[in-house]
């Protein structure tokens, strides 16, 4: 992984409204430059509920490249698609079924599988989409990421197994007991989220002052911030936030 930080941008707009469209049209650039350059791109999705705003933005972008689009998610609740926790589920509802994304071309994480097994089917997905790209790690064109009030992102959070090199396994996808939650989650790795070829951090509201700032500050290590993974990203990072994530109500 790249050593020295990487350029990170930060874009703050008047409305968390104003902050999903500017993160869609960057989007859309950065898939247009993948599929101009290789002729299919890779984008990998995020949970919970600030995406709903981006992904209704993407839909009212004329993008003609869907087609060629392969959707991957970064982490996914270990529940059915259709269950309301889904993060599958919301992205199908809110962009999926309404682009003309291929069926076969959505690669979700199955919540509804025991995790363990879950998460190996997802690595193996992954390592023959690193395979077909001639790669030794499978890297996203375009990573969505989100930043909960604790600092994390994707299922990667304070205090994961996953974030210490000792403990983390060897593969792109996991399943973690997250004790906050009392529940298990599906997640990609953190090798994988840094080798993102660009990353979109999309952050709004005022819940989220504290953890951005703390971020932003650096304010403590990568184990109690897993958001803070993203400073040794290979990609770009751009964030896109809102006023009220910056200065608060
Ligand atoms: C999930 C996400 C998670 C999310 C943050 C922010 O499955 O919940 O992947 O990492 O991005 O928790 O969630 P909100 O957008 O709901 O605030």
């Amino acid at each position: 992984m790249s050593e020295t930080l990487r350029p990170h941008t930060l874009r703050v707009a008047a409305t968390p409204e104003f902050a999903a469209r500017a993160a869609a049209s960057e989007i859309v650039a950065l898939l247009d430059a993948a599929l101009s350059w290789r002729g299919e791109a890779h984008l990998c999705l995020a949970g919970g509920t600030t995406p709903r705003l981006l992904h209704e933005a993407l839909t009212e972008l004329p993008f003609e490249g869907w087609p060629h689009v392969h959707i991957w998610f970064g982490d996914e609740r270990c529940v059915p698609p259709d269950h309301r926790d889904s993060n599958v589920g919301m992205a199908r509802q809110t962009l999926l079924d309404r682009v003309a994304v291929s069926p076969e071309h959505v690669h979700r994480l199955a919540g509804e599988l025991p995790p363990e097994e879950a998460a190996r089917q997802y690595h193996d997905e992954l390592h023959a989409m690193a395979a077909r790209r001639g790669r030794t790690i499978p890297v996203m064109d375009v990573l969505v990421l989100g930043l909960g009030g604790d600092g994390h992102t994707a299922s990667l959070f304070p205090g994961s197994p996953l974030l210490t090199p000792e403990s983390a396994p060897a593969t792109w996808s996991a399943a973690v007991h997250v004790p906050a939650l009392g529940t298990s989650r599906l997640t990609l790795t953190p090798v994988v989220l840094q080798a993102a070829a660009a990353v979109i951090m999309l952050v709004t509201g005022p819940d989220k002052q504290q953890a951005l700032a703390r971020v932003l500050r650096r304010a403590a290590p990568v184990a109690q911030l897993p958001a803070r993974l993203l400073e040794s990203a290979n990609g770009d990072v751009a964030w896109f936030v809102d006023e009220q994530a910056v200065f608060g109500r």
